[in-house]
């Protein structure tokens, strides 16, 4: 899972193999959870997500006649070049999309990265809603960043991979996802405004305090940029649109009901605001808990997330459903999906004694309802990403 020497090591000789040479260096970056604060990114609201041990490694030289070589361990198929001129939005359906396109991201901002050799092994599930494709962004800027000098912070890294994944790849998603691999602090989740990108770490040490808090990946593949998380966001700014502010953000929880009667009979505009503003809420409540020792009742509020994504803004599925409805009858003290929807991961609070419990009550509801197996483990906040080699 994380990255201990001997893989940090196998990473390197696998480069080696493949390139003729030693790489010049090998960084990190890792997938997330979001603990609360679910389709607010794009809003300009609050997240609260933490990094897990899973996480993209990639070993990487520079190059200096405009060739970029990407090679992945995880994907079949050699290495693929690629002339840094021929880089171009939405020209590339595949896993490559994601690191040139932060290539293009960087050199369109000025930056002058004149090619590469890059070769790359995750442990990201890919397709269940734990950031996979920002771990891949993040770990390409990171080591572009190191290696020409650049001088980026990792906001700013977390900004130039949005613009790769929004523009290159196509998909419209929001700033969550690339800011928490690239600026998560181990023992942490990172409590953040995606308005202005200000962050605050919050101490997240379940274990310290008796719990668990299990990742559950239901094993159904989703993808951002299949239309209907662009629809929540198109739904959204016209919900902002009409109530006459920049973002939702803008909307204070107090004045929600009064929000939701100007938007008259725009009954599914009116369900997309009350989910974007009660989350806002949600999150600030969070932080306001786990600062005051409070963190058993977090549950409570994750759950209350869970009923809002599933009944306003309508992107649960039956599987993630059932994980929740299970866990909850079975002991937990709380649950809901996490990350995008429409399939992918669910978290789960548990009390640490109720762990197996609760896992063995999801595996069993799962081979009853006829669904795949489900892939279930703990997650502990890790470390955003860095240089290891
Ligand atoms: C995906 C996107 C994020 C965010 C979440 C929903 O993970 O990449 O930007 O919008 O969905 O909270």
């Amino acid at each position: 899972m994380g990255e201990t020497t001997a893989h940090v090591a196998s990473v390197a000789e696998r480069f080696e193999e493949l390139y003729g040479a030693a790489p010049e260096g090998v960084w990190s970056a890792p997938g997330r959870v979001n603990l609360i604060g679910e389709h607010t990114d794009y809003n300009d609201g609050f997240v609260m997500p933490f990094a897990l041990p899973h996480a993209t490694v990639a070993a990487v030289s520079r190059r200096t006649d405009g060739v970029l070589r990407l090679h992945s361990e995880d994907v079949e198929g050699g290495v693929v070049e690629l002339p840094l001129t021929g880089l171009a939005p939405e020209s590339d359906r595949t896993w490559t999309a994601y690191p040139a396109g932060v290539v293009w991201a960087l050199r369109e901002a000025g930056h002058a990265v004149t090619g590469a050799d890059v070769h790359l092994a995750s442990t990201v599930p890919t397709g269940a809603g734990l950031s996979s494709s920002a771990a891949l962004e993040v770990v390409t800027a990171l080591a572009l960043n190191d290696l020409f000098g650049l001088g980026l912070k990792g906001w700013q890294l977390a900004r130039l991979c949005q613009r790769a994944e929004n523009v290159y790849v196509g998909a419209p998603t929001g700033i969550m996802d690339q800011t928490a691999s690239a600026c998560c602090q181990e023992g942490h989740a990172l409590f953040l405004d995606t308005r202005d990108l200000s962050q605050k770490q919050i101490p997240f040490d379940l274990a310290a305090e008796g719990m668990r808090l299990l990742v559950v990946d239901t094993r159904v593949k989703h993808s951002h940029s299949e239309g209907e998380y662009g629809k929540r966001r198109a739904g959204c700014e016209k919900g902002a649109a009409l109530l006459g502010v920049d973002a939702l953000r803008d909307i204070a929880y107090d004045d929600l009901d009064a929000a939701l009667a100007r938007l008259g009979d725009e009954e599914e505009v009116r369900r997309l605001v009350r989910h974007v503003v009660t989350e806002d809420q949600r999150v600030e409540k969070v932080v306001a808990l786990l600062e005051s020792g409070g963190t058993r009742s977090i549950g409570e509020v994750l759950t209350e997330g869970h009923a809002s994504l599933r009944d306003d803004f309508r992107i649960s599925c039956p599987e993630l459903d059932l994980v929740v409805e299970t866990a909850l009858s079975s002991g937990a003290l709380g649950a809901r999906m996490t990350g995008g929807g429409f399939g992918g991961s669910a978290i789960v609070l548990v009390e640490a004694a109720d762990e197996e419990t609760v896992t063995k009550a999801v595996e069993e509801a799962f081979a009853a309802a006829d669904f795949t197996a489900p892939r279930v483990f703990t997650a502990v906040p890790s470390a955003g990403a860095r240089r290891v080699g």
